[in-house]
């Protein structure tokens, strides 16, 4: 038996819901992750294209993940079943929620090694990023109590757990990075980082930049897993699906190229490589804090903050997982909540000794990347793009027209005037454009 929806939890308010799915989507992905892949990928022309991917794929299939939820109330592999009962529709859910489970793993530990900055910022040590993810003392440890706290927060339930912190502490957020902005585009030599990140070079532009784009947009928004399904699941029929989900979207957008803004001028000033990788953030950002008057507690205070923002993102990792444990297998929340920890922890122990600790898996034979490199890809890549196709494909072909619709006008009466717009992308553009995409992903594995 499924739970009724009143036992599943609502969301208190509009506000409630649209700060929690943005606290998911808003995370390690915009100021950790974008700004390194848009190094390592041009610049302003990566930028380009994932405002592109953002507007024309990603929010369609934000807009269907979420109807898809409302509608039937479910975990991912509950709603697939829910719309086409016995089907292997659930296979989809169920390779979302291993998705998530998988990302969840690796994303703790980076999560953990923001907090570790926490400390090492305020105590002044001046170690540099890789020797200090090299040490397994310091990663695994950091990964045991990220998984912790997010198992504390999620065990609260809906209202008091995920609502109440993405409410008080996201706009905290936002305030301090407009701060740390200032800071950066005032440097001495900022405008040559602000032209590599704002002006486009179009011939940087390679199948390449394309897949890091798509991919880019897909982790940041949250998609491809079924983790705005099951925030949809606790959307109430009057809340507004197409605003709510343009104002995610807008706002998780906001927030990475914010956080462009921060890095990129400051990478120029301290002469660093746009391309530095995975370390980026972690190497430039004392720079700015070392130009700021109190910059140890200001450097302290953002990674207190960029570890909240990525809390809220592993809560919803989690919760995907809790969710499907709990309608599914009707295993008791608590419990469930500690199983999934559990095996996320076994799982990101060796994405943990994979930078540095542990030699070979820094180096993983055939993919020649890290563990942790590899999971990135596969999950937070690879897998969220093929369940975007499936989604896109469900909603557009097998939900019928005219109950998605119905759906959706509850709480947007005048949908049916943009229904062919979102019908359109989500039957032809987005599964095409995916899929193309993904083709070249392949081959590019093939190749080399
Ligand atoms: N969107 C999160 C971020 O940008 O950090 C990561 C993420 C959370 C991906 C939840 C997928 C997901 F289901």
């Amino acid at each position: 038996m499924s739970s009724s929806p009143s036992e599943r939890g609502e969301w208190s308010s509009k506000t409630g819901f649209i700060l929690a799915a943005a606290g998911s989507a808003i995370g390690l992905g915009n100021i950790w992750r974008f700004p390194y892949t848009a190094g390592e990928n041009g610049g302003a022309a990566f930028l380009f294209l994932y405002l592109l991917c953002i507007l024309f794929i990603g929010l369609p299939v934000m807009i269907a993940e979420l109807s898809i939820g409302r509608h039937t109330r479910k975990d991912p592999v509950g709603a697939f079943d829910a719309i086409r009962p016995g089907s292997a529709w659930r296979l989809v859910g169920f390779i979302g929620v291993f998705t998530g489970l998988c990302i969840l793993a690796y994303y703790c530990v980076i999560a953990g090694v923001t907090v570790g900055y926490i400390a090492k910022t305020l105590s002044g040590n001046t170690t540099s990023f890789t020797d200090y993810t090299a040490s397994p003392m310091v990663t695994i440890p950091l990964l045991l109590l990220f998984i912790v706290i997010t198992v504390l927060v999620v065990q609260g339930g809906v209202r008091n757990g995920i609502e109440r912190w993405a409410k008080i502490l996201m706009p905290v957020l936002f305030v301090l990075m407009i701060v740390l902005i200032i800071r950066s585009v005032t440097l001495e030599g900022a405008s040559r980082g602000l032209s590599f990140y704002l002006k486009p070079d179009f011939s940087k532009i390679t199948g390449k930049t394309f897949l890091a784009a798509l991919g880019q947009a897909f982790f940041s928004l949250s998609l491809g897993m079924g983790a705005m399904i099951t925030y949809g699941s606790y959307l109430s029929k009057r809340d507004n699906i197409v605003t709510s989900g343009i104002l995610v979207s807008f706002f998780d957008t906001l927030i990475a190229v914010m956080a462009g803004l921060i890095i990129f001028p400051a990478l120029f000033f301290a002469g660093k490589n746009p391309d530095a990788g995975p370390g980026l953030v972690f190497e430039v950002l004392p720079v700015i804090f070392a130009k700021l008057p109190g910059g140890a507690l200001i450097g302290a205070s953002f990674f207190l903050l960029l570890s909240v923002a990525a809390l809220t993102s592993t809560i919803s990792l989690l919760e995907v997982v809790t969710a499907y444990l709990v309608d599914e297998k009707h295993i008791l929340r608590r419990k469930a909540v500690w199983i999934v920890a559990a095996i996320a922890f076994i799982f990101g122990l060796p994405s943990a000794m994979s930078m540095g600790a542990v030699e070979w898996l820094g180096e993983l034979p055939l993919v020649g990347m890290s563990f942790f490199g590899f999971m990135d890809w596969l999950f937070g890549n690879v897998m969220l793009a093929v369940g975007a196709v499936f989604i896109s494909i469900f909603f557009g072909w097998i939900w019928k027209r005219a109950k998605s619709t119905a759906e959706i006008e509850q709480g947007c009466p005048n949908y049916g005037a943009w229904a062919p717009v979102i019908l359109f992308l989500l039957r032809f553009f987005c599964p095409i454009a995916i899929a193309i995409v993904l083709f070249f992903k392949f081959r590019e594995l093939i190749a080399g």
